[in-house]
């Protein structure tokens, strides 16, 4: 049994921020931005649907919303300060991928540029901008995913606030109806959401 006390509803987050931080880049009128985030999530297989929350205090809010192009790049441990220091500045008065030595390469179907140095990059095109006006949330379609096959277990970094970062590791392998074999034996009916 666990013996739970109250939590501050302002910590909260720090709960359910898990998933890997990823680095956003856009790019407008020639200019190449990257913007770690850490608040997104799947909402859909296939088309792949990723929904995420972008301050419209940053510089990237106003270049996706025109643009409606980015492409999600998943860094691991190894680029852990990078990503921190690419929170820290605006790409409103720093050239980000210069001052950070990161690595620009030409996406497929964007503009945007993936960043070689992240063992994953997901070019996406803003599907559905309905709450962004309220909740400064975008649904992305992903259209184009690459990833380098020759990393098994990537140790992503997972955002704990206040600077805390979790790295991934352990695997478990339990059975579980949310397998790909079984939603392939029945695409019609997807398996029950977790
Ligand atoms: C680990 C980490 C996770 C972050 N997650 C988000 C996020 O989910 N949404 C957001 O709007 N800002 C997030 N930020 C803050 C932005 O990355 C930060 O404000 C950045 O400087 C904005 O850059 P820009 O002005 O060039 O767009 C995060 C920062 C860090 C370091």
């Amino acid at each position: 049994m666990m013996k739970k006390t109250s939590f501050p509803l302002s910590e909260v987050y720090r709960l359910l921020e898990s998933g890997p931080v990823v680095l956003v880049t856009t790019a407008r009128a020639g200019r190449a931005n990257i913007m770690p985030m850490s608040w997104h999530l799947m909402m859909e297989f296939e088309p792949p649907l990723v929904g995420c929350v972008i301050s419209d205090r940053n510089y990237s809010f106003e270049t996706l919303k025109t643009t409606k192009e980015c492409v999600l790049n998943i860094p691991t441990v190894e680029l852990a300060k990078t990503v921190v220091d690419c929170g820290n500045t605006s790409g409103r008065r720093t050239d980000k991928f210069k001052t950070f030595e990161l690595t620009p390469v030409a996406a497929k179907s964007v503009k945007a540029s993936l960043i070689a140095e992240c063992y994953a990059s997901l070019e996406c095109k803003v599907r559905d901008g309905k709450l962004v006006a309220k909740y400064n949330f975008f649904i992305l379609e992903v259209v184009q995913a690459w990833i380098d096959p020759t990393l098994k277990r990537p140790p992503t970094i997972h955002h704990q606030g206040e600077g805390e970062f979790m790295v991934a590791g352990r695997i478990l392998h339990l059975p579980s109806k949310m397998t790909s074999l079984a939603r392939n034996k029945n695409p019609a009916r997807r398996p029950p959401r977790p």
